[in-house]
């Protein structure tokens, strides 16, 4: 999976992402982070200016249409020229659809993914209509740029690219798999400040272990996120008793 960012700020994109299991995954040859800045592409040669007033008024600076085409047209024709297809492009923006694990796991089928991450009021209408595909949110919160929000998203999607966790399972068994949270987990020592880790996680009885820790998820995801776990009730409803 290529990840191809369009930004005012490649340098906090690199930083980060080439950092810890993206940063590992990258030099394997799993990922790879593409981020661009836009004002490569502006016509101003002077200033490299990249905004510009609000028609009709308004608090604010907008983003121009033209660099932004122009960084995105760059990308694509990079993409074909190495066989790829034309990429889905998302705009980071809280006017979207709340991004979930659910969306990550769409978009980690992707070969190519470009992100535009928006700054100061916004971005000129008119080029979002000619190369946006997805308009996602990370949630109902306003942050000052699209580069964390895009960040967030890539990093959920790239641990789900094969290959770039160790263990498979672990993206198996996590949060949000069937609509429920992860169960509680315990390492050394067996009891720290009074506090004892569950008996049955001693026991060596897999099975055992199984079934307490799928009641725990159950209880943490009733009491914590209720929303979620209507919809695991919906999928998973409680068995009829045996008549006797
Ligand atoms: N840009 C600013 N706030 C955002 C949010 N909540 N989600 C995505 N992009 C954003």
């Amino acid at each position: 999976m290529n990840f191809h960012i369009m930004t005012l700020f490649p340098e906090m994109i690199q930083a980060s992402l080439s950092n810890s299991i993206t940063g590992r995954a990258e030099n394997k040859g799993y990922i790879s982070f593409n981020a661009v800045n836009i004002r490569d592409y502006s016509n101003d040669l002077k200033h490299h200016k990249v905004d510009d007033y609000t028609y009709g008024g308004g608090a604010g600076m907008l983003m121009q249409a033209q660099p932004i085409y122009d960084c995105f047209i760059d990308i694509k024709n990079k993409i074909i020229e190495s066989g790829g297809k034309s990429p889905r492009v998302i705009y980071v923006t809280p006017q979207g659809c709340v991004f979930d694990q659910k969306k990550a796991q769409e978009l980690s089928k992707e070969d190519d993914l470009v992100f535009l991450c928006g700054h100061y009021e916004g971005v000129d209408e008119r080029v979002l209509e000619e190369i946006v595909t997805d308009y996602i949110s990370i949630g109902d919160y306003v942050l000052t740029g699209g580069e964390l929000p895009a960040m967030v998203m890539i990093d959920a999607i790239s641990r789900l690219v094969p290959g770039v966790l160790n263990n498979d399972e672990s993206a198996l068994t996590e949060s949000f798999h069937n609509n429920l949270l992860e169960y509680p987990q315990y390492s050394r020592p067996e009891e720290w400040m009074g506090k004892k880790v569950p008996s049955i996680l001693l026991s060596g009885d897999h099975k055992k272990v199984d079934k307490w820790r799928l009641e725990q998820s159950v209880i943490r995801t009733k009491e914590r996120r209720p929303d979620l776990y209507e919809k695991w009730l919906v999928e998973n409803p409680p068995k009829p008793e045996k008549k006797k």
